[in-house]
């Protein structure tokens, strides 16, 4: 009886002991997994955390705080309440607020009567990685900026015409040419937004063709 006892208060101690070690070496791990994320990207701003969210524009770094109209700017906290939320950039889902006609643009910059030339037209571009593939959906575009704002100059309008990557785009090419300017930005929660169609089941990495030539094995 006194031997099952203390076996159970044994038992008890080493899993209290073992839990906790797990306790540490999982802090341990985020807080590594931290330090080499922002280690990584610190030479990109596009991926770097800002300290406030929305801030003023006297305190956003952007505007020159000198100015007067700095200040009679109103502030983007009280200018977006009550607009649909999203998990990035300004925190706003501004598709979601066009269509529930939140809204309205002004197409022109002169006549307020102008209406947008929307063109519905979803381009598929095959990702070679495992990601899935791009959607780059006209719609949501054209709702708000005129074909020249991107044709000819930053795509040349024919399907897989251009190229296109990430390393292009983080650096403020092709789509960061406006995405995580004046757009929704490139961060870990908003890869699914461009990358939104799954790969099928059956897919393989495409092999170059020195790998065809001489296979591995
Ligand atoms: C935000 C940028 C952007 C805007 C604005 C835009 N496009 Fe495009 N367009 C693209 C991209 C990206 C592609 C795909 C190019 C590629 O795959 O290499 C494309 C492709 C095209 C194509 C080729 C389609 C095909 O099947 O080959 C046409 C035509 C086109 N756009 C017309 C327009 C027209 C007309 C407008 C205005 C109503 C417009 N685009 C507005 C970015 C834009
Ligand atoms: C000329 C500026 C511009 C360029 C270039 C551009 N975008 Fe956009 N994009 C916008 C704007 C503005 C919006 C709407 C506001 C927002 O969602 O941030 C938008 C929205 C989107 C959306 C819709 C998000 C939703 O909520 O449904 C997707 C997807 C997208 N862009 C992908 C791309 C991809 C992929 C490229 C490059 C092939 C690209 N964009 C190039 C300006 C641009
Ligand atoms: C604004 C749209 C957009 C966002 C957001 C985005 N991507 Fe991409 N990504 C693209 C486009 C466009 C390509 C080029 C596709 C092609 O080959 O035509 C691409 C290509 C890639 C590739 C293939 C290699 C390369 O550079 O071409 C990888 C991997 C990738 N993206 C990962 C990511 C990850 C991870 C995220 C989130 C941190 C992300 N992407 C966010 C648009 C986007």
């Amino acid at each position: 009886m006194i031997m099952k006892k203390y076996l159970l208060i044994i038992m008890a101690l080493l899993l209290a002991v073992m839990y906790m070690g797990t306790v540490a070496t999982a802090a341990e791990k985020e807080e590594a997994k931290k330090a080499s994320v922002s280690s990584a990207n610190v030479f990109n701003r596009l991926l770097k955390k800002e300290k406030t969210k929305n801030a003023a524009p006297a305190d956003d770094g952007i505007h020159d705080v000198a100015n007067d109209g700095t200040h009679v700017l109103q502030p983007p906290l009280i200018a977006y309440e009550g607009l649909p939320s999203s998990d990035f950039g300004n925190y706003v889902d501004w598709v979601k607020s066009l269509n529930a006609g939140m809204l309205k643009p002004r197409y022109d910059r002169f006549d307020p009567k102008v209406e947008p030339l929307v063109m519905d037209l979803d381009i598929v571009r095959e990702v070679k990685a495992s990601v899935p593939d791009v959607v780059f959906p006209h719609k949501p575009h054209t709702q708000w900026l005129h074909c020249s704002n991107c044709h000819p100059k930053i795509f040349i309008p024919q399907r897989n015409a251009n190229v296109i990557n990430m390393s292009a785009i983080l650096l403020g090419q092709k789509c960061g040419v406006c995405h995580g300017k004046v757009s929704f930005p490139i961060t870990t929660k908003s890869c699914k937004m461009c990358h939104s169609k799954e790969k099928p089941k059956d897919w393989k990495p495409p092999q170059s063709e020195a790998s065809l030539k001489t296979p591995w094995r």
